[in-house]
């Protein structure tokens, strides 16, 4: 047993093994900045209209401090690969909503020569999975089931993601990477105001799991505004990350841990499920738009390939002409949205398992003839057939890199719904995600609310469920443009493809584009979604008089990108101030 450090950070360097590390860390910034992961207790700057400057490397996250361990790994030498596994293990702590390594996700990077590739970490079915696995004892589909109990647990693909990532591409010492969440998470940081009613929410909810209840509360009592959130089981399995890698989740205590968690509560991950779990490198979905270039996630993620297929639909009218969110500009958006979104129904699944005509739906071709039916003047309908509508909370989380030398990196990863199933893994500290729920329904199953009952998107042994993370880059003759994503379940992809066109179309700057409030169709159910003020009651009178049932409400996504200024070559960060603990830090 490890005696109670009084500082984790100064505990950790008077240890001769990371005393080695940090003296034989190549860049002598490394160290320097080191001591500043511990040192994030500060308070939060007021976001600005104005996206954030900085001539050499950005780092955009829904955690500003996460956003400073990013930037602090850049200016100490590190590459856009290094920031980014960085602030993905410090989200997994300070964001505990939805940065993790209980869940998984994807990263797009984008080499400075014009290269790109991508790293699935997207959770997988355990072996013991099966099609028909979310029926009850009565043979009813049973979506609690599906999304909140153990069973909805996929293997987790967070910590195979980030290794792979760093062994393909990283430069920076694995250890100097983790550390900075390590000690985050051991000496604890300040509740911001927006996560203490989040774990008012969370604590109320989670009764049946202890651990959880345990973690963001005192003595049962959430966590209140600037109290200090320590959480010591989290530090620890973030350590053995540190010293082990991949193994220090995948085998061993914590892969133990989680393997006897599932047994005691019903799940099906077992250690064998945990050993077996692999990352792919695979390669981007590419489309082009107007003379910009998109490089995007691939199956089993239908982000790339729906924002490609709407791009193409879109290339035939000239948005910009027609203004911002009329209802003209809306209609196009929303009939492009509804096709895009009958082919993921239709077609999208994990590449490993199912055929999927990638080539064929991102083709200029299939877009044209997508594009023929529209009607300038009605809405079309949807047919409600077998297409899921399930339930969507906005709990991801997207953070965009870029490094001096160009090199950038578009990061969207995920528990699923917000804290996951909610189960902190007792001794372990980490949230288990709740991912299997993006598996279909069952064969066959259909019901009044449109659950879907296609084959392609079934839950099968190692099978990954699709996703609709959507992170992107965007480069124009050659040169990086913008890194783009968001959260938000299905509104991911609807989310990209607006900061992209507020781009391109409409000639904002990056905080404008990510700023401007946005729209929603998925198909079915058939229905327009706008934010909260993002058009005038005219628009929406004449929207419904085209035939759209209009849902004016909310917020849609967290889009947290950075943009390449094309006169200076400054890299411009916008957090999105949907989120006020946002926050875009450069060097
Ligand atoms: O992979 C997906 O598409 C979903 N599990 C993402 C969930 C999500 O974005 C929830 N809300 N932000």
């Amino acid at each position: 047993m490890m005696h109670k450090p009084r500082s984790w950070s100064r505990y950790l360097a008077s240890l001769p093994f990371v005393a080695a590390l940090l003296a034989f860390t190549p860049a002598p910034a490394a160290i320097s900045t080191v001591p500043s992961a511990v040192g994030l207790a500060g308070v939060v700057r007021p976001q600005s209209d104005e996206p954030v400057r900085a001539p050499s490397g950005m780092v955009v996250s829904e955690n500003w401090r996460a956003s400073e361990v990013g930037r602090g790994v850049l200016a100490a030498g590190g590459n856009a690969v290094d920031a980014a596994i960085a602030t993905g293990f410090a989200l997994a702590v300070v964001h505990p909503s939805a940065g993790n390594i209980g869940g998984g996700g994807f990263m797009v990077i984008r080499f400075p020569d014009g290269n790109a590739t991508t790293i699935d970490f997207r959770e997988k079915a355990p072996l013991a999975a099966s099609p028909d696995m979310w029926l009850d004892e009565s043979g009813k589909y049973s979506a609690q089931i599906q999304h909140h109990t153990l069973e909805s647990v996929g293997v987790p693909g967070t910590v195979a993601g980030f290794d792979k990532a760093h062994r393909l591409y990283g430069s920076m010492n694995w250890s100097r990477l983790v550390y900075p969440a390590v000690a985050l998470a051991q000496d604890g940081f300040p509740v911001s105001e927006r996560q203490a009613r989040s774990f008012q929410g969370l604590v109320g909810r989670m009764t049946e799991y202890p651990s959880t209840v345990a973690q963001f509360s005192r003595d049962g009592q959430p966590y209140q505004e600037g109290d200090t959130l320590r959480q010591p089981d989290l530090a620890k399995t973030l350590n053995l990350i540190m010293l082990n890698r991949r193994d220090g989740f995948y085998r061993g205590e914590t892969a133990r841990l989680i393997a006897q968690e599932m047994k005691r509560g019903g799940g099906l991950i077992t250690e064998a499920d945990l050993e077996l779990y692999r990352a792919e490198e695979r390669r981007p979905i590419r489309g082009t738009y107007r003379g910009y270039e998109i490089i995007s996630m691939p199956p089993p993620s239908s982000g790339g390939v729906g924002l490609v297929t709407m791009l193409n639909m879109l290339e035939g009218y000239d948005l910009g002409s027609m203004g911002h969110n009329t209802a003209p500009y809306i209609h196009y958006l929303a009939e492009v949205m509804r096709r895009a979104f009958r082919d993921r129904a239709e077609y999208l699944a994990d590449v490993d398992f199912v055929d999927v005509p990638v080539h064929w739906l991102t083709s200029k071709d299939h877009a044209e003839q997508l594009r023929a039916d529209i009607d300038p003047k009605h809405a079309s309908k949807s047919s409600p057939s077998d297409v899921a509508v399930g339930h969507e909370s906005p709990q991801t989380t997207h953070f965009s890199v870029v490094d001096a030398n160009g090199m950038a990196v578009s990061v969207t990863y995920t528990l699923e719904q917000g804290y996951g199933v909610g189960d902190v893994v007792p001794g372990a500290g980490f949230l288990l995600n709740n991912e299997m729920g993006d598996f279909n329904a069952g064969p066959g199953i259909t019901d009044e609310n449109g659950l879907i009952g296609t084959s392609p998107n079934l839950a099968r042994p190692e099978q990954r469920m699709l996703s609709s993370m959507t992170p992107t880059i965007v480069a124009k003759d050659g040169r990086l443009f913008a890194v783009v994503g968001s959260p938000g379940g299905r509104t991911i992809i609807n989310t990209v493809l607006q900061v992209i066109l507020n781009l391109v179309d409409f000639h904002m700057d990056i905080q404008q584009a990510v700023d401007a409030p946005r729209i929603h169709h998925q198909w079915l159910p058939d229905r327009l979604n706008i934010e909260e003020n993002g058009t005038s009651e005219a628009t929406v009178k004449e929207l419904e008089a085209m035939g759209y049932t209009v849902s004016m409400r909310g917020t849609q996504g967290v889009a947290n990108c950075i943009m390449i200024d094309p006169a200076t070559g400054d890299r411009l960060g916008a957090a999105d101030h949907r989120n006020p603990d946002g926050g875009a830090r450069g060097y």
